[in-house]
């Protein structure tokens, strides 16, 4: 089975096939319906989503197949206690392919550890968040030409903000990519990402000032202030108004400037910068349907398996507290080997 947990799971030679067919889907879309007929495809949504949920019911719709799942645990079998992998591994006969959001990091993971179908991460938690990076790159090559030689501007939530984790981590194997970081220090990105950065001999600058990185840019990636991730309610208050994107600031952004959102927007873009030209953010919505179609097309067409756990069994429990390990006490604890010690294959906590 090939399961998506992380966009490193698939080559690079993948990755470039999924956003080509994308966009060929996106030309014609009438041609590739039947494509999965008499396929299920379930998705299990322990967390809201308008978009991801719906794009991925839209995608299998369009291509013939079919749908179930839910959207809201209560309504299922979690609300009377039963755990991940049972849901998971009942589902995942009844279905083709999973689609799973959750709360807690190394969810999917989890998911795929017990799962009789492949499993696709579409969100968990503040960690990664793969199937919108695919719908980012294919918004990049669609409206910008181009996934290399960019300087990409992320603002925002950097530390609990999955769309940003993946994006970053995806963008650094297309070469001479540089990142400007913009948060407050609170909300910098983790430090494993920074490594990472690094050891791929990426390039990232850390600012306070969207206003001073904005004429840099040739693309801006905006980021909600996530209330749900936030311990403190005050700590959540003092952040969330931190940064707001107007038309007067981008008055110093380049004409050819791409401003993107994974959305859902609150404050930090204001809705008259919604008929600027440069702001993609609906684009990109409308482009992951497409990037959906493509990677369900692929999964459930290819025979190359991906392994699930590549790392050693530890004695020892994972300092993440919002890790799917400490809610699912059945997990076996992995840790992969990396220069800074062990780290939780999970969700990627190095400490
Ligand atoms: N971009 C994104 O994940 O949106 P939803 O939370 O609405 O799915």
């Amino acid at each position: 089975m090939k399961h998506l947990i992380d966009l490193d799971d698939f080559s690079l030679e993948e990755l470039n096939g999924i956003i080509e067919q994308a966009v060929e889907i996106e030309k014609n879309p009438m041609a590739f319906h039947g494509r999965m007929t008499g396929r299920i495809l379930g998705t299990l949504f322990y967390e809201p989503s308008t978009r991801t949920q719906m794009s991925f019911q839209t995608a299998m719709l369009r291509l013939g197949g079919q749908i179930v799942g839910f959207d809201d645990p209560q309504t299922a079998s979690v609300s009377k206690g039963e755990n991940l992998k049972d849901t998971v591994k009942v589902v995942s006969n009844y279905a083709d392919i999973i689609a799973i959001r959750h709360p807690l990091e190394g969810s999917a993971k989890a998911a795929a550890q017990c799962a009789d179908c492949p499993i696709i991460n579409a969100g968990d938690g503040g960690h990664l968040h793969p199937t919108q990076t695919l719908t980012d790159l294919v918004t990049l090559m669609c409206e910008k030409g181009r996934l290399d030689n960019l300087t990409i501007g992320l603002c925002g939530d950097l530390k609990f903000g999955r769309t940003v984790h993946s994006l970053i981590k995806t963008m650094l194997r297309y070469p001479n990519n540089r990142f400007i970081l913009i948060s407050t220090p609170e909300l910098t990105i983790p430090d494993y990402l920074k490594k990472a950065i690094e050891q791929a001999n990426g390039s990232y600058t850390e600012i306070s000032s969207l206003e001073e990185a904005l004429p840099l840019l040739d693309v801006l990636y905006m980021t909600r202030i996530q209330r749900e991730r936030f311990e403190s309610l005050q700590e959540y208050r003092r952040q969330k108004d931190v940064y707001k994107l107007d038309c007067n600031k981008l008055t110093h952004a380049r004409e050819d400037l791409k401003i993107l959102h994974p959305l859902p927007r609150v404050d930090e873009i204001d809705t008259d910068v919604d008929d600027d030209p440069r702001a993609l953010y609906f684009v990109q919505a409308n482009h992951g349907v497409f990037a959906r179609m493509s990677l369900i097309l692929h999964m459930l067409g290819t025979d190359d398996p991906s392994p699930v756990m590549a790392g050693q069994i530890l004695d020892r429990d994972c300092a993440n507290s919002r890790c799917i390990t400490h809610q699912e006490q059945y997990l076996k604890h992995y840790y992969l080997d990396t220069p800074s010690g062990p780290a939780c294959e999970y969700c990627d906590c190095h400490e």
